[in-house]
């Protein structure tokens, strides 16, 4: 590392950064991303500006001057996969004194202190609302005499949005955008209101504009992202505007959202979903569970009734919606007999996907105040339980969809045949298709023929 800044001397006065050297190159970076797609796009943004600074970016550990982990402590299993991953960090230091390692992302967030105690080769500690001081972190500790104290920098400001920073964006058809950074819902099971602080909405012009640069880049699809993306409020638009305006700028070919609250979905925006065609069929609405007690204690504030009526109402408005949900088993207090609460509700509603996910008791949030007193056993069979009848009902949407005329995006070659293309449906179910003088990005028009698993055998319509 020191290396690097003796190699400046030379560089003439506007590209003498610390980190840059003679041939104009800067340090490597390697960066691994756990969690959500908000991680994911927080790394892009990351990215970007490290890329300004001058960094290259490499796809081995051990080949980087710089190794970031931005990590997710959403479940127990997500923080102790992070922590198992700064044990594989202290070996890459050991391997190279020099090499600066970063953690970043939630668990940077809540851990701080902790991370730095127990593990003293991380370097730098950095929270989703402070990526904006990496690069002054990073050229700070590249400096630092050996032993120096790490940094930390988990400052939450209900200000940052990264606005004015375009993320890296990695190729392909997809992109996602952020809308909304933070989450003021503060359910009583998550911790993400006390890792990524308060809510907050990009001005509609720069998402509108970073939209315009991806698709100069040949992005087709959209995914705007956020905590709570009908929380959107900016200048009097809310979020049904946005999606509109986004479906309305040239080369957008389809646009989608994750994720919705049951509380902020209004008639405006569902009226706005079916009567757009770019704008995908698709809502991911969470439901947590099928019982009002334990919605009640999960400060989740509806009914589910209310819920019901929302899923009758988007379907009526946006026909041949798929739609898709989280749901927590093993709460505090659950009883046998809530629990069939859900089990009965996924009946009713029949999701085309659900991500399902035992209670995990995570520090600083208001159900930790509980005994987490349903036995991991129970747990695992309500688990179960839940994914066999999803299974099942998955299938059985499938196969009704055989045989129905639509229309995919293609998306790249096939990953288990070059002759086929992969691509989806605006209802977002995987399909392959002969190739036939196609190209990636284009909409085409196809007959879904067949289900092998979860993936549709699709042939071309003109
Ligand atoms: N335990 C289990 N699942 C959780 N989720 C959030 N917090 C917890 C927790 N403490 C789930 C919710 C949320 C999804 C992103 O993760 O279902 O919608
Ligand atoms: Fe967590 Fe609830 Fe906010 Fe989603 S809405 S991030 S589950 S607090």
């Amino acid at each position: 590392m020191h290396e690097l800044v003796t190699l400046q001397a030379n560089l003439p006065e506007a590209a003498r950064s610390p980190l840059v050297d003679s041939d104009g190159n800067g340090p490597r970076v390697y960066m691994r991303t756990y969690g959500c797609q908000m991680n994911v796009s927080d790394s892009q943004t990351i990215e970007s500006m490290l890329a300004d600074s001058g960094y290259r970016f490499c796809d081995s550990p051990e080949d980087a001057d710089v190794v970031l982990v931005n990590t997710c402590m959403i479940r127990e299993s997500a923080e102790v996969r992070a922590l198992g991953q700064l044990a594989n960090l202290s070996s890459l230091k050991k391997g190279n004194p020099g090499r600066v390692i970063g953690i970043m992302g939630c668990v940077a967030q809540a851990k701080r202190k902790e991370i730095l105690d127990s593990h003293p080769y991380v370097d730098i500690v950095v929270g989703p609302d402070s990526y904006r001081r990496l690069p002054l972190l990073l050229e700070e500790r590249f400096i630092s005499p050996p032993g120096t104290p790490g940094l930390l920098e988990t400052t939450l400001m209900r200000e940052e949005l990264y606005d004015d920073i375009v993320p890296r964006h990695h190729g392909g058809v997809t992109a996602f955008v952020t809308i909304i950074r933070g989450c003021d819902k503060f359910c009583s099971f998550c911790v993400v209101p006390r890792t990524r602080g308060r809510e907050r909405s990009r001005p509609l012009p720069s998402i509108l504009r970073e939209i315009e640069h991806l698709v100069s880049q040949g992005v087709r699809d959209i995914m705007l992202l956020g905590q709570n993306v009908d929380s959107y409020r900016w200048q009097g638009r809310d979020f049904a505007d946005c999606l509109l305006a986004v479906a309305e700028l040239p080369g957008v070919v389809r646009v989608r959202y994750m994720t919705s609250h049951p509380t902020d979905i209004s008639d405006k925006l569902l009226q706005v979903m079916g009567s757009h065609e770019k704008i995908c069929p698709y809502l991911h609405l969470p439901v947590q569970s099928g019982n009002n007690r334990i919605l009640s204690e999960m400060n989740r504030p509806y009914t589910r009734e209310r819920y019901l009526d929302i899923i009758s109402r988007a379907r009526r408005y946006v026909p041949g919606l798929a739609l898709s949900t989280d749901i927590i088993v093993g709460f505090p207090t659950e009883s046998e007999h809530e629990f069939e609460d859900t089990v009965r509700l996924m009946e009713e509603v029949r999701y085309d996907t659900a991500f399902t996910f035992k209670y995990s008791e995570r520090p600083l949030t208001k159900a930790a105040k509980l005994t987490d007193d349903i036995p991991e056993a129970v747990k695992v069979a309500r688990l179960e339980r839940l994914i066999d009848l999803q299974q099942r009902i998955a299938r059985e949407q499938n196969e009704k969809q055989v045989g129905k005329l639509t229309e995919i995006l293609i998306e790249g070659p096939a990953p288990k045949d070059d002759m086929m293309w992969s691509g989806r449906t605006p209802d977002f179910r995987p399909v392959v298709v002969p190739r036939n003088g196609e190209c990636i990005g284009d909409l085409i028009k196809v007959r879904l023929d067949a289900l092998v698993g979860f993936t549709f055998v699709a042939s071309r319509q003109h």
